[in-house]
């Protein structure tokens, strides 16, 4: 299965942070938004990801990430010329997928639980169509809603729904079988203009091929789309870091416990980002624990 991340959009929501950064880039505590995402991909075994973004921004990405090989990972990048949809990153990915399964994340969605990693390779490894991840929410009428039967089998699909038949928000973690690239060629853009990524999930939904998780109440999802989630992202990682001493979504860790890095290469990455940085010290010290 391959990785792609969805880091594009314009960010409106979030100006003047995103006037002149992209949003995915962001500071969220100690580390760049991104860095959320891909810890996700990583831990659930996935070592070749595509970042797709704005013309504009896909430099700064390269420029933090690169090719991936100091994670032992492969990276690579495309260019979402304007903001056309989620479902579009596949059409984009086409290539990239070269007919494998797809994990696509949104660049902007942090998710956080210790059985998390454990769940995605199992899902991937079952994988039938699609799997989508759903989170319980207070306010299930800003994202796209799932009803799913007791073999958690999605039998109904509706985006940001007015009347939202159940509290199960389908968050921005999508794993799809080879045939998604060319089920979303085939969508045609909604009212917005967009390739939306609903449309897409009903092709499979209509089919009974589409699964939903339940992430459940032990784990955390934010989306970072307000100011004020982009701050309680962060304050539930200060949280965590602090109290436990750990680093969330430090892909050097990631790296190094998944086994694509050694405790040398480790080593090297902790040193680069300096000892006077928090995180540089915390990777420097995993190395020589
Ligand atoms: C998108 C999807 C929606 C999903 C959400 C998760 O919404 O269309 O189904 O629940 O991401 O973050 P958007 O953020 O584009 O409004």
């Amino acid at each position: 299965m391959r990785g792609i991340i969805l880091a594009g959009g314009s960010g409106t929501r979030l100006r003047p942070l995103t006037s002149v950064h992209s949003k995915q880039l962001l500071p969220v505590y100690d580390k760049p938004m991104i860095y959320y995402p891909l810890s996700v991909l990583m831990q659930a075994g996935i070592t070749e990801v595509l970042v797709i973004s704005a013309p504009e921004h896909l430099d700064s990405y390269r420029a933090l990430l690169g090719d991936g090989e100091r994670l032992g990972v492969s990276l690579s990048y495309t260019v979402q010329q304007k903001p056309a949809g989620i479902a579009e990153a596949l059409v984009l990915g086409g290539e990239f997928a070269d007919g494998e399964g797809i994990c696509l994340i949104l660049g902007d969605n942090i998710f956080y639980g210790h059985r998390l990693p454990d769940m995605l390779r199992a899902e991937a490894a079952r994988l039938d169509g699609c799997t989508l991840f759903g989170y319980p929410v207070s306010d299930p009428e800003r994202y796209g809603v799932a009803t799913v039967d007791e073999a958690g089998t999605i039998v109904t699909l509706e985006e940001k729904p007015t009347a939202p038949r159940s509290n199960l928000a389908v968050t921005g973690l999508y794993m799809y079988d080879g045939d998604a690239v060319r089920r979303a060629a085939e969508l045609t853009p909604s009212d917005r203009g967009e390739l939306e990524i609903t449309d897409l999930n009903l092709t499979y939904v209509r089919e009974d091929r589409a699964r939903l998780v339940n992430l459940g109440r032990g784990s955390a999802w934010f989306d970072t789309g307000t100011h004020d989630s982009l701050l309680e992202a962060a304050m539930f990682v200060q949280v965590l870091e602090k109290r436990q001493g750990i680093r969330i979504s430090c892909l050097e860790e990631v790296a190094y416990r998944m086994g694509y890095i050694d405790r040398e290469q480790l080593a090297l990455l902790g040193k680069e980002l300096s000892s006077s940085s928090g995180y540089g010290q915390y990777v420097m010290e995993l190395a020589s624990a």
